[in-house]
């Protein structure tokens, strides 16, 4: 059963030491402990921060995620961590294929399925970013590249697992950018990727918009049928704009 509590996840990027991952939550939490019915909240710290967050996240309802994890249970592959040192922090949630690893790091839809296939053996959830590029979306191609991601993205998962998957759309043009898709553009597209979803799996999967989000634009992207929630980069950093955009998720 697919839950229908929004989902407001803050992606931090290369951003924040333990010190100011601390100082965030700690904050955070003081703010919604004291709430009834809040929305799913899902910070992504880096690598670093990750034990150190899990921590100060137990006793409440912020939960953890990776930003990124290797395909391989262990071995010779220096600097990148395992979905077992993910698990073993308490974290719950892996980033796969954001654009900055698929632009920096040269990820593509085979490895992204990999981590996926791996992120699910392992029981944690997660998060499969996909999305367009400028040039796409000007020549109305936006919704053959998501099909595509999402069909080679989730090549060989077993229908049973992919409730457990959320997908992120999140087009390049958007992100960091200040430029947002208008409303009537994202339903379309979250509609497509549900139905692409049901089409090949016959499961039903959560959809969450990612892209110049802040607390000015929430509102409107958040009341969409066909959105889930949201990725946030930019204004996830301060405390006070994540948090208005929780608020925001819990009024609608
Ligand atoms: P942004 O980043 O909110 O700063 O656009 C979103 C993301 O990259 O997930």
């Amino acid at each position: 059963m697919i839950p229908d509590q929004k989902i407001i996840a803050a992606n931090w990027k290369m951003n924040k030491t333990n010190s100011e991952a601390a100082e965030f939550i700690t904050k955070l939490k003081a703010e919604i402990n004291n709430c009834d019915g809040f929305c799913k909240i899902i910070i992504f710290p880096s690598a670093i921060a990750l034990e150190s967050s899990a921590r100060l996240c137990e006793d409440s309802k912020i939960e953890i995620g990776a930003q990124n994890c290797h395909w391989e249970s262990s071995g010779a592959f220096t600097g990148e961590i395992s979905v077992d040192m993910i698990k073993s922090v308490g974290a719950k949630y892996v980033l796969v294929g954001h654009s900055e690893r698929r632009t920096y790091f040269s990820e593509d839809d085979e490895t992204v399925n990999k981590k996926i296939r791996k992120i699910l053996s392992s029981n944690l959830k997660p998060i499969f970013c996909i999305g367009e590029n400028l040039e796409y979306r000007t020549n109305n191609m936006a919704k053959s590249v998501v099909e595509t991601q999402i069909k080679r993205g989730l090549s060989a998962i077993e229908n049973t697992k992919i409730e457990d998957i959320i997908i992120a759309y999140e087009p390049l043009w958007a992100i960091g950018t200040g430029r947002t898709i208008n409303c009537d553009q994202l339903d379309e597209i979250g509609n497509i990727i549900k139905k692409t979803v049901f089409e090949e799996f016959g499961s039903q999967v959560q959809v969450i918009y990612g892209g110049s989000v802040n607390s000015q634009n929430a509102k409107s992207f958040l009341s969409l049928e066909s959105i889930d929630g949201a990725l946030i980069g930019g204004a996830a950093l301060d405390e006070q704009s994540f948090l208005n955009i929780i608020k925001i998720a819990k009024g609608i």
